[in-house]
């Protein structure tokens, strides 16, 4: 999915990347939507580059995901915060 997949995994389970299932996160903002949404938008220092529309790629300006898709994959993320949301 929006190739986050490639390195989180399939399920967001990890892989090359840290897994996002929570409830503890590296960066502890990312608990909280808002900041989640900075992470996947502006990315990070250690190792995820940003995926905002226009710094994803300095090349293409038009690449990149829009706010309204980052807030999609955040809501399928959230859905496999079993401990966050109290599912499964
Ligand atoms: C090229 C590999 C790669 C891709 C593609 C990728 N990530 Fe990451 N991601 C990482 C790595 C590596 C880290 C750890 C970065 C760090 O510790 O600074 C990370 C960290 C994160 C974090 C913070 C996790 C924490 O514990 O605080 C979130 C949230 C995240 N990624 C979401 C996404 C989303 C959503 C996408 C797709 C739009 C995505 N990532 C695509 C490699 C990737």
């Amino acid at each position: 999915m929006y190739s986050c997949t490639q390195c989180h995994g399939g399920d967001a389970q990890g892989q090359t990347g840290p897994s996002l299932h929570g409830p503890d996160f590296h960066y502890a903002k990312n608990a909280t939507n808002k900041g989640m949404f900075e992470t996947i938008w502006n990315g990070t220092n250690g190792g995820m580059g940003a995926k905002g529309k226009g710094l994803m790629d300095p090349t293409d300006p038009t690449n990149g995901l829009k706010p309204d898709e980052v807030l999609q994959i955040q809501a399928w993320i959230r859905s496999h915060n079993d401990k966050l949301t109290g599912n499964e």
